[in-house]
């Protein structure tokens, strides 16, 4: 990505019908090839508790480590619209704090958006955070951070109940403030629909061909994990097994003492070298 995109090229995209693509990236190494691609959207996940610290849930992510990582994929993409994930309990206590950790975001990690998971009882959160100033990105549909109450998270929007509510939900958390949506694991037909009447754009996690952009997590895309990941991910290369192979080969040739060879060695300036031998006796 060339030149920085900002919110304003992503509604562009939206208003000519063309799709924005985005995935989440937690680290340098792996962000600095994200900026090498045409992706417009790179996204500081809390999936990063799983991907990244190995938890079952993304409950246990506190703000400065999602500072952290935001800040150093920020240094590796500085071109990419960044979105910044609030972890669970950075928005909930107050709406104070949930304004200064969104800040924080802003300050110290230089992302462009903030996404919050949102039912109903975060509209006032949306509203207080788009006031101060910020670009605000509402995920709602499945709610990872739910999981402690609900003890498993299923797809959305497949009853007309939930449907009408969801279609309500997005254009009350648009009305306060909201100037991105992310929709996860919803009905195609609902998301299709939220799109369609949507004023802002909406980003599709699991949520069909419909929306106006598409994330994945960049472990799914690349196959990294041996499991075939939720129905929605696409592998798109099968990395697991180049690493896997380069570890191994590494290994045998550590064993047999066939690596490192004098290659890949630092040598003494040849004019002291005759001494220290003689010294040691080499
Ligand atoms: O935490 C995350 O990475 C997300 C995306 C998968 C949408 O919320």
């Amino acid at each position: 990505m060339s030149e920085k995109i900002t919110v304003a090229d992503i509604y562009d995209i939206k208003e000519a019908g063309r799709r924005f693509s985005c995935v989440t990236c937690y680290d340098y190494t792996l962000a600095r090839i994200v900026a090498q691609t045409d992706i417009e959207m790179v996204m500081v996940g809390d999936s990063a508790g799983q991907v990244v610290l190995g938890h079952s849930s993304t409950l246990p992510v506190g703000m400065d480590f999602m500072v952290a990582i935001t800040a150093a994929v920020r240094r590796a993409t500085p071109n990419a619209l960044l979105v910044a994930d609030m972890p669970f309990l950075s928005y909930q206590v107050s709406i104070a704090q949930a304004v200064e950790n969104a800040g924080r975001f802003f300050m110290e990690a230089m992302a462009d958006v903030i996404k919050i998971e949102a039912s109903r009882e975060q509209i006032g959160v949306v509203k207080a955070v788009s006031d101060a100033g910020m670009s605000v990105m509402t995920h709602i549909g499945i709610r990872p951070q739910t999981i402690a109450k609900t003890g498993r998270l299923k797809a959305e929007g497949t009853t007309l109940e939930q449907a009408l509510e969801l279609v309500a939900l997005a254009d009350d958390m648009i009305e306060a403030g909201a100037n991105l949506l992310l929709l996860e694991g919803t009905a195609r037909e609902v998301a299709q629909v939220i799109t369609k009447r949507s004023t802002v754009p909406v980003l599709s996690c699991g949520s069909g061909p419909d929306c106006d952009g598409q994330v994945l997590v960049l472990s799914d895309v690349l196959g990294l994990n041996e499991n075939s990941g939720p129905k929605f991910a696409k592998k798109y290369a099968s990395i697991l097994n180049n690493i896997k192979q380069a570890l191994d080969d590494y290994s045998q040739e550590v064993h047999k003492q066939a690596f490192p060879d004098d290659a890949h060695s630092y040598h003494m300036r040849a004019s002291e070298l005759d001494k220290f031998r003689e010294m040691f006796e080499l």
